[in-house]
C-alpha cells in the first residue's frame, strides 16, 4: 500500500472495525480514493449511506478531506501535497519482495523443435515476470526447462545417419533436423527396421554412448542457437537451461522418497502414484524402465527446493498442462513436503495469428522469427512514411516491429484466447507498444528542445500541476510502483502494459490541453512532469521487455 491508502486504511479502521486493505481502492471520478460501505451493512445492522455517513464524520486524515456518498466514504486528496509527494518520489525505490526468491520456468523449448508461434506466450509472459520480481526485489531464477529428453531423439540420429550428413546439417541447421524428423516419421510408419534402429539410438544416448550423446549435444546446440537469437530479440534472459534430460539420473531419489511416504504401487508392470477419484494417478516409470514427463518434473521441483529455497516457483506453461500440473502439486502434497503450496501454474490462452499467409508456414508451423521478422518489416515501412529522416532507422524498426508483437502478447489478461494481428499491434494511434514507445519519444523530444537537462525536478513549483490534465498525469505515476508490485504478484504482465497505456493517454490530453514551453514556473514545471513521464514509460516498457528508442 502507498502511503495515502495506509493513512486512510488506518484512520477508516477506527470507524469500521472490520475494514480490510483492499477495501480502500483507488481514484474514480469523485474521489482519489473511496471505501464502499455495502459490506458493513449486514454486520452494523445500518444502510451503507448511514454508515458513510457517521465515518464521515467521524474521520480525519491529514491533507484529504473526507465525505459520504452514497454509501461510499469519499477520500480527496489536497492536490498540492499529493502532487509533491509523487514528483519527489524514486521511481522502483518500493522493493516489498526484498529477500524473496521466485523461480519461473519459462520457454522451456524443445530441442530439435522449432521455436514457434506457440512458444511466444510462456516465453513473454516469463520474460517479463523475470524483470517485473526484480523491480520488486524479488531474488529470481529464470529456468529454461529444456525438453531435450525422450525416444524421439533416437528417432532424429537414425534419420540423420540414413540420409543426413555434416554438411547439410551445418548449412540448414534446424531446418534439416525438421526435414529429417518429418521423413523419419513418414518413412517408419513403412518400414518396422527404421523404429528399432531409433530405439537403439536412444539407448545409446541413455547409457551415454559417446557417438550417440556427441550428435545429441549437436541437435541441442542446433537448437539453442536459434532460440537464442530469438530471445536476444525478445530481451530475455535465463540463469539456467538445465533440461529434463538433467533430471533423469535423478528419479530414482524421487522414487526411493515416494516408496519412503508408501505412495508408490505398481499397476501393469509400470510405477505409479494413486491421487484420489478427481485425478489419474501419475506415472512414474513405465513397464519398459523409461522415467515419464512428471517424474522428470518431480526431480527438478526437488532439485529447485534444495538448491534455490524459493518462496514461489511459477511454471508459465501453456493451460493445457493444468492436469500435469495439478498431478505434480498433488504428488507433492501428499509427499507432505510443506512448500506444495509454493508452486504456482502460471497458465495462458491459445494463440493465433491472424494476416501472415500459409506461405510464411515452413511445414506446418509459423516460426516466431518470421513473425518477428514481418512486424519489422511493417514498422520499416511507416517508420519511412513517417519520419523518413530518422536516424538509425533499422535499429528503431527491430524495437518498434518486435515490441509490438510483445505488448500485444502482454496487452490481455493472460487466460485469454489471443487471435493476433499485426496491423492491430502495429497501430500507432491504438493502445499498443508503438504508440507507448511514440509517446516516450516525443516526451523526449520536447525535453530536447526545450534544452531541459535530465534530473531538473527538485526545485519546481507543484503549484503549476494541480490542472485537471497534469493532475491525472501525476495520479497515474503516482502509485506505478505498487502497480508493477500488483503485477507481480498476481503474475500478469498486462496490469504493467496497461498502465502504460494509460499513461500515453492522459499525456497526450495533457499534452494537447497545457500548452507546455509557456514560460515561467508553469513551463519548468511541465517539463519536469514531462521527464517523469518519459522515464516512467522507459522503465516500464523494460519491464514488458520494450526497448525505448528516444527518437521515432
Ligand atoms: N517443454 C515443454 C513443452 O514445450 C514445457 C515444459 C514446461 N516446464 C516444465 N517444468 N514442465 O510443452
Amino acid at each position: 500500500m502507498n502511503d495515502y491508502k495506509t493513512l486512510i486504511y488506518n484512520a477508516a479502521k477506527t470507524a469500521l472495525p472490520s475494514l480490510e486493505p483492499s477495501d480502500v481502492t483507488a481514484a474514480d471520478a469523485f474521489c482519489d480514493y473511496c471505501v464502499p460501505c455495502f459490506k458493513f451493512a449486514k454486520l452494523l445492522r445500518k444502510s451503507p449511506a448511514v454508515i458513510a455517513t457517521e465515518a464521515a464524520t467521524a474521520i480525519r486524515v491529514d491533507g484529504m478531506t473526507v465525505e459520504a456518498l452514497n454509501g461510499y466514504l469519499n477520500f480527496t486528496i489536497d492536490r498540492l501535497g499529493f502532487a509533491q509527494n509523487a514528483m519527489s518520489n524514486a521511481l522502483g525505490a518500493h522493493k516489498p519482495l526484498a529477500g524473496k526468491t521466485v523461480c519461473i520456468d519459462y520457454s522451456s523449448v524443445n530441442i530439435a523443435k522449432p521455436f514457434h508461434i506457440g512458444h511466444l506466450m510462456t516465453t513473454v509472459i516469463g520474460g517479463a515476470l523475470y524483470k517485473i520480481f526484480k523491480a520488486v526485489g524479488a531474488n529470481v531464477v529464470g529456468i529454461n526447462h529444456l525438453g531435450d529428453w525422450g525416444t524421439q531423439f533416437g528417432g532424429l540420429i537414425s534419420a540423420f545417419k540414413r540420409w543426413g550428413s555434416d554438411e547439410r546439417l551445418s548449412e540448414r541447421g534446424l531446418d534439416e533436423l525438421l526435414d529429417l524428423y518429418v521423413r523419419y516419421h513418414n518413412e517408419s510408419e513403412k518400414d518396422e527396421a527404421l523404429a528399432a534402429e531409433a530405439r537403439e539410438w536412444s539407448k545409446k544416448i541413455e547409457s551415454g554412448d559417446a557417438y550417440a550423446v556427441g550428435l545429441f549435444e549437436k541437435f541441442k546446440a542446433i537448437t539453442l542457437e536459434q532460440a537464442k537469437k530469438v530471445y536476444k530479440r525478445l530481451n530475455i534472459e535465463f540463469d539456467s537451461y538445465l533440461g529434463e534430460s538433467f533430471y533423469v539420473n535423478k528419479v530414482a531419489d524421487v522414487e526411493k522418497r515416494l516408496s519412503g511416504k508408501s505412495l508408490l504401487t505398481t499397476s501393469e508392470g509400470a510405477e505409479v502414484v494413486a491421487l484420489g477419484d478427481d485425478m489419474p494417478p501419475a506415472i512414474i516409470r513405465r513397464s519398459d524402465g523409461a522415467s515419464l514427463y512428471i517424474a522428470r518434473d518431480l526431480a527438478a521441483a526437488y532439485y529447485r527446493h534444495e538448491n534455490y529455497n524459493f518462496d514461489k516457483c511459477l511454471y508459465v506453461v501453456a493451460s493445457h498442462q493444468a492436469l500435469h500440473f495439478k498431478q505434480l502439486f498433488k504428488v507433492l502434497e501428499l509427499m507432505g513436503e510443506p512448500w506444495a503450496g509454493d508452486m504456482v501454474h502460471v497458465s495462458y490462452g491459445m494463440v493465433s495469428v491472424e494476416g501472415m499467409s500459409l506461405s510464411t508456414r515452413r511445414g506446418n508451423v509459423l516460426y516466431l522469427s518470421d513473425v518477428l521478422d514481418a512486424a519489422v518489416e511493417k514498422a520499416t515501412a511507416i517508420i519511412a512514411e513517417r519520419n523518413p529522416s530518422l536516424k538509425d532507422r533499422n535499429g528503431v524498426a527491430e524495437s518498434v516491429g518486435v515490441g509490438a508483437v510483445v505488448f500485444d502478447a502482454l496487452y490481455d489478461g493472460r487466460l485469454k484466447d489471443k487471435n493476433f494481428s499485426l496491423a492491430d499491434a502495429l497501430n500507432f494511434d491504438g493502445e499498443t507498444g508503438p504508440y507507448v514507445q511514440y509517446t516516450h519519444a516525443r516526451c523526449r523530444s520536447v525535453l530536447a528542445k526545450a534544452g531541459y537537462s535530465a534530473g531538473a525536478t527538485d526545485k519546481i513549483d507543484c503549484a503549476q500541476l494541480l490542472d485537471d490534465e497534469a493532475y491525472e498525469v501525476i495520479k497515474l505515476l503516482a502509485d506505478f510502483d505498487e502497480t508493477v508490485y500488483s503485477a507481480a504478484i498476481k503474475y500478469e504482465p498486462s496490469i504493467v502494459s496497461r498502465r502504460l497505456v494509460k499513461i500515453c493517454q492522459a499525456f497526450n490530453r495533457f499534452y494537447n490541453a497545457d500548452r507546455i514551453m509557456c514560460g515561467g514556473d508553469a513551463e519548468k514545471a511541465r517539463l519536469a512532469l514531462t521527464e517523469r513521464v518519459a522515464d516512467t514509460l522507459k522503465y516500464g516498457l523494460g519491464l514488458v521487455l520494450l526497448d525505448a528508442p528516444e527518437r521515432m
